[in-house]
C-alpha cells in the first residue's frame, strides 16, 4: 500500500474543498485533494450550479426567440430546438470549468487524488478505487468537504430516466410533454423553468401551502404569481404518497398534505427535488468517532473543527444554506484557521439567488423573521415598473424591498424579484457586510439608466422619499 504525507488532506473537490485546498497551498501547506470524481468541482460544477445555469441561459434564449424578439421588431421564423446541441454546449461549459480547476491545482501544487476516501482517524485517510490503487495519505489535518446528495422520498424510486433527480433532469434526451416536479424549491423551479421554456407542461407538487419556504413571504407570493403567468401549474398543500412507472410515463398518487381523498397525477417524467441531505456514505465517520447530528450533518465548532482534533468539516455536509458560495467561504476561512490564522464567515450576509426569470435574490432577514424576533423595522420598496432601464428592456416584473432597523436605519435584509436580481443585490450584500444604513445606499450615486437605481430608490423609500414613485 503506497503511503504519502501531507500537511492537509481535503476530502471532496467541490467549491468548499477545492477552494480550501488552493487557499491552504497559498499559505504554504502541502495539500492533497481527494475526490471520487475525476472531474474536479464537485456537485456544483459537474451536476449542479453550472450545468443548470448553462441550460437556463440556453432555454431563455430559445424562449426569447420564440416569444420576445418580435416585440423588438425582429422577425425570426422557424425557431426550432436542437436539444442535442444544447446539451452538448452545457457539457462543454462544464468540462472547460472543471479543467480550469485542474490547472489551478497544478499552479498551486495541490495533488489531485482520484478515489473514494475513508477517514481512518486523525492523521490518516485511505483512498480506494482510483487509478492510484489503494493508498494511505498521512497528514497533520483532514478536511471533510463531501457535500450533499438528493434526499429520497418513500414510494418514489429514482431511475434517473423517468423519475429523476436534478442530475437526470440535466440530461433528458427529449422534452417531456408533462414534467411533474415534486418540491417547489430552488431545483424544482429552476429545472422546471428550463423544461417549460423548451415546451413541457410543468406541474409542481408542494407539501407546504407556499413555494420556496424560507423566502420572504411577499416575494414568494409574487414569484408564484409570475411563474403561473409563465404557465407553471401548482398543487400546493399536497403530498406524494407513491409513484408507479409504465412505458408511457409515471402515475403519482397524491393527497392533501393534511390528509383526505387520494387522487392521481400523470407525467412523462417526474423530478424529485425535495431537498438535499449530507453525503457521508463510506467515509468511515462512525469508526473514526466523528460526531454527526440526527440528520447526518457533521458537527463542527466555530473553527470548523469536529469533535476530533485535527479533523475539520465545511460546506453542504455541515448544514446551513446549501450554497456553493457559502461552501467556498467556509473552505477559505477553514484553510486559514488550519494554517494558524484566524477568520470567520458572516452568515448574516450570504445571498441566496434563484436563477429563474425574473431572478429572485435575498440576503439577511425576512419580514417574517423580524416580526418573530420582535425587531422594529422599516420597509422601503420600489417596483421595476417605475425603473427606466427595466422599462427600456420591457422587463418590469418584480420589485426591490429593503428592510432597515427602525432605530438605527441599519440594513438588516433585502429581497429582490426582478431582472438580474442576483447581480444587483450584491451592493446590498457588501453594504450589510460593512454595516451600512439605508441612507448610505440612498446617498450613493447610482449610474443611470440602470436596474441598480431600483435599489437606490428602495433605500430612499425606507425614509419615505423615493423620487420616481
Ligand atoms: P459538493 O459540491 O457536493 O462536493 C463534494 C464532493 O465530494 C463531490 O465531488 C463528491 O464526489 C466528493 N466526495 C464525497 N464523498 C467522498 C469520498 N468518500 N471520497 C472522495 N470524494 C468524496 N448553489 C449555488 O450557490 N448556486 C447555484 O446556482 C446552485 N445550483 C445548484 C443546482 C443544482 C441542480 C444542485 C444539485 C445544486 C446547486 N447548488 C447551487 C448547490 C451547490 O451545488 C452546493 O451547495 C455545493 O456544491 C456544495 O459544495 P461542497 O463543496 O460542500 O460539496
Ligand atoms: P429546497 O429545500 O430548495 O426545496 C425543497 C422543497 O420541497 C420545499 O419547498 C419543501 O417544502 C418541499 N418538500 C419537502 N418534502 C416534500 C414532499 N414530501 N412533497 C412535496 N414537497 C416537499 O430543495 P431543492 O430544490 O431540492 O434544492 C436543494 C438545495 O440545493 C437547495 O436548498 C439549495 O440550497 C441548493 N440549490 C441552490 C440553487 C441556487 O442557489 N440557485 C439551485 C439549486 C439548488
Amino acid at each position: 500500500m503506497a503511503e504519502k504525507s501531507y500537511d492537509l488532506v481535503v476530502i471532496g473537490a467541490g467549491p468548499g474543498g477545492y477552494v480550501a485546498a488552493i487557499r491552504a497551498a497559498q499559505l504554504g501547506l502541502t495539500v492533497a485533494c481527494v475526490d471520487k470524481r475525476e472531474a474536479l468541482g464537485g456537485t456544483c460544477l459537474n451536476v449542479g450550479c453550472i450545468p443548470s445555469k448553462a441550460l437556463l441561459q440556453s432555454s431563455e434564449k430559445f424562449a426569447e426567440a420564440q416569444h420576445e424578439l418580435a416585440s423588438h421588431g425582429i422577425a425570426v421564423d422557424g425557431v426550432t430546438l436542437d436539444l442535442k446541441a444544447m446539451l452538448a454546449r452545457k457539457d462543454k461549459v462544464v468540462s472547460g470549468l472543471t479543467g480550469g480547476i485542474a490547472m489551478l491545482f497544478k499552479k498551486n501544487k495541490v495533488d489531485q487524488v482520484v478515489g473514494a476516501a475513508r477517514v481512518v482517524g486523525a492523521g490518516a485517510v485511505t483512498v480506494e478505487g482510483g487509478p492510484g490503487g489503494t493508498q494511505t495519505l498521512d497528514c497533520k489535518a483532514i478536511l471533510i468537504a463531501t457535500g450533499s446528495e438528493s434526499a429520497p422520498l418513500a414510494g418514489v424510486e429514482v431511475d434517473e430516466k423517468q423519475i429523476v433527480t436534478s442530475t437526470g433532469a440535466l440530461t433528458l434526451q427529449s422534452v417531456p410533454e408533462h414534467l411533474v416536479v415534486i418540491g417547489a424549491g430552488y431545483i424544482g423551479l429552476e429545472m422546471g423553468s428550463v423544461w417549460r421554456r423548451l415546451g413541457s407542461e410543468v406541474t409542481v407538487v408542494e407539501f407546504l401551502d407556499r413555494i420556496t419556504p424560507g423566502m420572504d413571504g411577499e416575494v414568494a407570493k409574487n414569484f408564484q404569481r409570475v411563474l403561473k403567468k409563465q404557465g407553471f401549474k401548482f398543487k400546493l398543500g399536497t403530498k406524494v404518497t407513491g409513484a408507479k412507472k409504465s412505458k408511457g410515463g409515471v402515475t403519482l398518487t397524491i393527497e392533501p398534505a393534511q390528509g383526505g381523498e387520494p387522487s392521481t397525477l400523470e407525467g412523462d417524467v417526474v423530478l424529485l427535488s425535495i431537498g438535499r441531505r449530507p453525503y457521508t456514505d463510506g467515509l468511515g465517520l462512525g469508526d473514526a468517532g466523528v460526531a454527526v447530528d440526527n440528520r447526518g450533518f457533521v458537527q463542527v465548532d466555530e473553527n470548523f473543527q469536529t469533535n476530533i482534533e485535527g479533523i475539520f468539516a465545511i460546506g453542504d455536509c455541515i448544514g446551513g444554506p446549501m450554497l456553493a458560495h457559502k461552501a467556498e467561504d467556509e473552505g477559505a476561512v477553514c484553510a486559514e484557521i488550519i494554517a494558524g490564522e484566524t477568520g470567520h464567515v458572516n452568515y448574516e450576509a450570504i445571498p441566496g439567488i434563484v436563477y429563474t426569470w425574473p431572478e429572485v435574490a435575498s440576503v439577511g432577514k425576512t419580514e417574517e423573521q423580524l416580526k418573530e424576533a420582535g425587531t422594529a423595522y422599516r420597509v422601503g420598496k420600489f417596483p421595476f415598473t417605475a425603473n427606466s432601464r427595466a422599462r427600456a428592456n420591457t422587463d418590469t416584473d418584480g420589485f426591490v424591498k429593503i428592510l432597515a432597523d427602525e432605530k438605527t436605519d441599519r440594513v438588516v435584509g433585502a429581497h429582490i424579484i426582478g431582472p438580474d436580481a442576483g447581480t444587483i443585490i450584491h451592493e446590498i450584500v457588501l453594504g450589510m457586510e460593512l454595516g451600512v444604513a439605508a441612507e448610505d445606499i440612498a446617498r450613493t450615486c447610482h449610474g443611470h439608466p440602470t436596474l441598480s437605481e431600483a435599489v437606490k430608490e428602495a433605500a430612499l423609500a425606507v425614509a419615505g422619499r423615493a423620487v420616481h414613485m
